[in-house]
């Protein structure tokens, strides 16, 4: 069979490992690189080929990690350069490739060279930042993401000047027109590249470059040309696929087997295969937020839509985003990470009596999408948002900046706090559930962030010993999409675009077809297979729950079932 661009990166499925909450090995409550050294016997019995370990390198964890004080060095807090390398070494010797965060839109304020770059205008390290000299009054309004005002420039007395963050005040940005600071970006990917890593997820990478123009972004323009979104200005930096561009000449073409993914907010489909098209030569994967936006209100700060998504919208928007990559590029799909909630409580229903079934049916929808799909830790076991109902139990930034922000202007704080039950970041950080006991045997004692007390039933060990549980399908589903090609690289087509229940595709290669059928729904549904693909004939080949009633072309489908059928 001949595959156009067959390639390790489009067959693998990526395991996102989040440190912090992984495995605490030395009792400090926070999970640590000695600690997940000791699980990766159960990584590997995931089937995963590729892991993505958020930032560990030297913080003051202002942002747990996304503010690096020195890019060579691992935090005390995750261990040692040794441990790393027992780290690299144990994953490659399992067969599993390993991705660092590349975070090099900003730096933390901690930083060696903003450290320099504060002291005087005329530090040598000034123009590793951008800088605005007070005398020329307020720079024009930048927003930023983690900020009691929501303001992106932070007044430094030091040197009458205010400086620029998009993230907060503690994560200056880099300034990328500096050819110096290119430079120093290039040589320290080169440094984990030759340890021997195989490649870089890239931290908020659309947003490095800024038109030092500094323009006035007007409420209408903002309204009109950026859908009141910031994400959506910063992405479009005037340099910015020409920095990728030199990135890829510098470093990334001497490591022909290292693989990128770069997080893009604020792109559009139109936009993405600018950065991952072959003849580019910039990056080889990307993630989008298009998915991401789907449920929330317009009101409010991740406030749930009260009349929650539409099947419909979900299926055209997955739909469209395939047909991005359908002849060129390669796309990847998730549903969940750090940044996000839990998927289960997102986009399926983690109440008790369909938290199984709904989990191992988004586990089917991303391991039978044309795309390589990204699972963050815990989802394989259908961990829920912990749901948190004080505002003191939150650790994350931007829920406890947010907080303050809608507090200066009185916003209703118990409104927010509910919001945050159902969009907030901590929700997915809280410590992986390894078993039943106290502290769900991620560590001895008083953990970072509270663990969430359904580990008593939803943990690790249970699953492993159970054969219809969660854990035990996503190692049969990872396994099937390896042994059927056409998962991975058979085309895509999506079948009854209107059904509000039933998402449905086919993946086909050749002469080989797969069908899909998910009822992403609480109901029994009654369904009929679409009608010209009755000629076929159908084996069912795997569903996620026991019973099926089936006739001929007409099916009941049980609330959150996954089915996959063969075609012949
Ligand atoms: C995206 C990261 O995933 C997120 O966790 C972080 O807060 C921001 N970028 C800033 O680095």
């Amino acid at each position: 069979m001949h595959i156009k661009d067959k390639e390790w990166w489009k067959e693998t499925v990526i395991y996102q490992v989040y440190p912090r909450s992984f495995k605490d090995s030395n009792g400090d409550g926070i999970g640590d690189l000695p600690g997940l050294i000791s699980k990766l016997d159960y990584i590997q019995s995931l089937g995963v080929g590729l892991v993505w370990l958020n930032p560990i390198y030297a913080s003051p964890n202002d942002d747990n990690g996304y503010d690096i004080s020195n890019y060579e060095a691992i935090s005390p807090t995750f261990g040692t350069i040794a441990d790393f390398n027992a780290l690299l070494a144990g994953l490659h010797s399992r067969g599993i490739k390993l991705i660092m965060d590349l975070v090099v839109n900003h730096t933390s304020d901690e930083h060696a060279w903003f450290i320099e770059s504060r002291k005087s205008r005329d530090n040598p390290y000034r123009d590793y930042y951008h800088w605005w000299p007070a005398e020329k009054g307020k720079p024009p309004h930048r927003y930023s993401f983690f900020d009691k005002k929501g303001d992106a420039w932070q007044y430094d007395p030091a040197t009458d000047s205010y400086y620029l963050h998009y993230f907060s005040n503690k994560q200056p940005d880099l300034n990328w027109e500096n050819p110096k600071v290119r430079k120093e970006v290039y040589q320290m990917m080169k440094f984990w590249l030759d340890k021997g890593i195989d490649g870089f997820r890239l931290d908020a990478i659309s947003y490095i470059s800024k038109d030092t123009t500094w323009p006035v972004v007007s409420k209408k323009e903002l309204a009109e040309k950026y859908k009141n979104d910031f994400s959506y200005f910063y992405s479009k930096g005037p340099k910015l696929h020409e920095y990728l561009h030199e990135m890829n000449r510098e470093v990334l073409q001497h490591y022909p087997n290292a693989v990128t993914i770069s997080e893009t907010p604020g792109i559009e489909k139109e936009e993405a295969l600018q950065f991952v098209h072959v003849d580019r030569q910039e990056l080889h994967m990307l993630y989008h937020f298009k998915g991401m936006e789907l449920g929330y209100s317009k009101e409010g700060f991740k406030r749930p839509d009260p009349n929650g998504y539409s099947l419909p919208a979900f299926k055209k928007l997955y739909t469209e985003w395939n047909d991005v990559f359908a002849k060129e590029g390669w796309g990847t799909i998730y549903l969940g990470n750090h940044d996000q909630p839990r998927m289960l409580s997102r986009w399926g229903n983690d109440a008790p009596e369909f938290r199984v079934p709904s989990s191992k049916l988004l586990i089917t929808f991303l391991l039978t999408m044309r795309a390589t799909p990204i699972f963050y830790n815990g989802d394989e076991l259908g961990m829920a948002n912990i749901k948190f109902e004080d505002i003191q139990d939150y650790r994350d930034i931007e829920t406890l900046y947010m907080y303050h922000f809608l507090q200066a202007q009185n916003e209703d704080l118990e409104q927010f706090i509910k919001d945050q039950q159902f969009g907030a970041r901590d929700n997915s950080r809280t410590p992986f559930q390894w078993d039943a006991t106290a502290c769900a045997g991620f560590t001895t004692c008083d953990p970072w962030i509270k663990v969430n007390t359904d580990h008593a039933f939803i943990n690790k060990e249970a699953q492993d010993a159970d054969g219809n549980s969660p854990l035990n399908y996503f190692r049969h589903l990872v396994q099937l999409r390896k042994d059927h090609l056409e998962l991975i690289y058979g085309d895509y087509k999506m079948y009854d675009a209107e059904h509000k229940q039933i998402y449905t595709y086919t993946r086909t290669l050749e002469k080989t077809a797969t069908l899909i059928i998910l009822n992403f729904s609480n109901d029994l549904v009654p369904y009929t297979i679409p009608k010209e693909l009755h000629k076929k004939q159908f084996q069912l080949i795997s569903n996620n729950e026991t019973s099926l009633q089936q006739e001929e072309h007409e099916l009941t489908l049980l609330p959150w079932q996954a089915l996959i059928f063969k075609l012949k």
